[in-house]
């Protein structure tokens, strides 16, 4: 692959009046990631670019950007795989700039926080410890894997347009403690997302589900959350998910 025409957003807010885009040309070596793109810059071209990652092996939810026009973990996004020598680099749309590609996150898990994204037990704590089969296990398969990166909530129209909105993540973490066998607090977690900033607010436009670097489908569960909602309203009570 021939070397990388690589455009980066630049800003940082206490210096700038305005953003830029500033242009690197960055030699491709075999393997290369996004995040080994902007390790190049730092070291060889620009030592003040500022971008966040840890785990460089996405875990940790650190290194989410908009390559190329679609969010995405830089750690995990092999620059061959987006098929071109042109690169386009920005921090995750709809968030405020720290610095560079670095965003201010506090929303985002502020609105986590206010979920309750812990177990709540019924009962008081076992002697030894909580059971739970492995078919009411299967069940939170898919949102146990959250890294909370923010690609989901970045994605989402209805994030955009209302600051209010829980947004998938915060939805998908919700469903995670509602559908666990060993929590109790369902009436409590439905009060806290179903109202016009939470569940309602989700238009089934799938844009959490296309990005989401663990391929897990949030819109679905935020559809039975709908419905366990509506079924409670209907006074047919709440129900613990079916095993998938
Ligand atoms: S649901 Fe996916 S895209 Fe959203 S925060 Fe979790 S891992 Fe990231
Ligand atoms: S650096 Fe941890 S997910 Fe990319």
């Amino acid at each position: 692959m021939a070397d990388l025409d690589v455009k980066v957003f630049r800003f940082d807010p206490d210096t700038d009046d305005k953003p830029r885009y500033d242009t690197y040309q960055v030699t491709y070596r075999e393997g290369m990631t996004i995040l080994d793109v902007l390790f190049y810059i730092l070291e060889n071209l620009d030592g003040s670019l500022a971008f966040r990652y840890a785990c460089r092996e996405a875990i940790c939810g650190n290194c989410a950007m908009y390559v190329n026009g679609l969010q995405r973990l830089a750690c995990k996004t092999q620059v061959k795989d987006l098929k071109t020598t042109e690169l386009f680099i920005e921090p995750l749309p709809s968030l405020p700039v720290i610095k560079d590609l670095v965003v201010d996150l506090d929303s985002f898990f502020g609105k986590y926080v206010s979920i309750k994204p812990y177990l709540i037990p019924a009962e008081s704590p076992p002697e030894k410890e909580y059971y739970q089969s492995q078919s009411d296990r299967h069940v939170l398969n898919e949102a146990v894997d959250c890294i909370l990166c923010g690609a989901c909530y970045s994605s989402c129209p209805a994030v955009w347009t209302d600051e209010d909105y829980l947004g998938p993540a915060a939805l998908i973490k919700a469903f995670r403690f509602y559908a666990d066998s060993r929590d109790g607090a369902q009436k409590e977690r439905l009060d806290l997302v179903a109202h016009e900033h939470g569940l309602w607010r989700c238009h089934t436009v799938f844009n959490c589900v296309e990005v989401c670097p663990k391929g897990i489908d949030n819109t679905s569960a935020i559809q039975y959350l709908k419905k366990q909602a509506v079924g409670r309203a209907l006074g047919m009570g709440v129900g613990k998910r079916a095993a998938t």
